[in-house]
């Protein structure tokens, strides 16, 4: 079998003290907010997995129909040689990719999740043991180191988890990954779609109250790791869709005033009654905007695909002056 590195380019302690600047800034802030990096430990990446398989949320399905159909597509207009993917949880829709890349030979996947990752790269190698498999524990949005591996590279960033980032950190993420491409190289970026509200807001408000679990995962996140006694169960999840932005807002909204201790940092984190902290932002997309932004970090738009009902779309692009 071929090898399976998994590397840490950030040490456990430096990912510690990511949370406590964040939870810090975040919590002492008027509104309140965290980035969602924050939702996946072990258990919130089950909790993603359970949520891409739950009737009312549509993008993992339309991205999977968009993959079945244009992984050839994909593979003969890249010929990629490493495949390099960002924030690859589950590597799920992955294999449309791996089965199609002929001349693949290295995996590179990102993730925050370790778990994810070794659970990923474990069953990905008894599927292509072929593939070297170098996972990389890493923040993409902060210095992202790639690993001496064959190019051309394809880049992939999936699921629609670009929407995740808030524009001026779309600017900034885009910005490093075009200066990571060289020639040849290509940017596979998925992205949900502008919709009607009801659609949005089911799908981050779905009846079986995962993604409410989910949510919430991130009060346990910081109970766990910063010795906070935040309750699960004194806060609502709340979905709504922001139509100015264009993007579905998750927050947990407190029931009654509370105040919550977090021992770690020495910090008393007081809430009013309906007091919201707002726990991730899922932007939808219109192509003129992926072209733009794209645009913007030196990327050209080169292919547009959508699922059947224009759900959700995948781009690929490379450097803007045709390297
Ligand atoms: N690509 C998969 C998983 C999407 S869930 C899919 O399409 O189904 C989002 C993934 O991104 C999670 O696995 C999460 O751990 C990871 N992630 C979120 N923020 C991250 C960050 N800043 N750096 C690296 N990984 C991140
Ligand atoms: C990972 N990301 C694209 C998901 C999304 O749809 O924004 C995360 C998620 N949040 C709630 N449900 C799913």
């Amino acid at each position: 079998m071929s090898p399976f590195t998994v590397t840490r380019t950030l040490p456990a302690d430096a990912t510690a003290a990511a949370l406590r600047s964040d939870v810090l800034h975040g919590l002492t802030r008027d509104p309140k907010q965290l980035p969602p990096k924050w939702f996946y430990d072990a258990h919130g990446s089950e909790l993603f997995e359970d949520i891409t398989r739950l009737p009312e949320y549509y993008p993992t399905r339309a991205e999977r129909e968009i993959l079945t159909h244009r992984a050839g597509d994909i593979a003969q207009a890249t010929g990629a040689r490493t495949l390099v993917e960002l924030g690859s949880g589950s590597s799920e829709k992955t294999r449309y990719l791996l089965e199609a890349l002929a001349g693949l030979t290295a995996y590179v996947p990102v993730d925050v999740s370790e778990s994810a990752l070794t659970q990923a790269g474990e069953s990905l190698l008894a599927e292509h043991p072929e593939l070297t498999v170098h996972a990389l524990v890493a923040d993409f949005q902060s210095g992202l180191t790639l690993p001496e591996t064959p190019g051309p590279r394809l880049i992939a960033f999936l699921g629609g988890t670009i929407g995740n980032l808030l524009p001026d950190e779309r600017a900034v993420f885009l910005s490093a990954v075009s200066s990571l491409m060289t020639p040849g190289d290509f940017l596979l970026l998925g992205t949900d779609l502008v919709k009607d509200e009801r659609t949005l807001v089911a799908a981050y408000d779905d009846s079986a109250g995962v993604t409410a679990a989910f949510n919430k995962n991130v009060l346990t996140v910081m109970n766990r790791e910063l010795e906070a006694d935040f309750d699960p169960d004194a806060f609502d999840h709340v979905a709504l869709w922001d139509a100015e932005n264009e993007w579905i807002e998750m927050r947990l909204r407190a029931r009654t005033a509370m105040t919550a201790k977090v021992r770690a940092l020495d910090l008393a984190v007081s809430f009013a009654e309906g007091e919201e902290l707002r726990t991730e932002v899922s932007a939808k997309f219109r192509e003129y905007r992926v072209r733009a932004e794209l645009g913007a970090a030196g990327l050209e738009l080169r292919r547009w695909w959508t699922d059947e009902e224009g759900r959700f779309a995948l781009s690929l692009a490379s450097t803007a002056d045709g390297r």
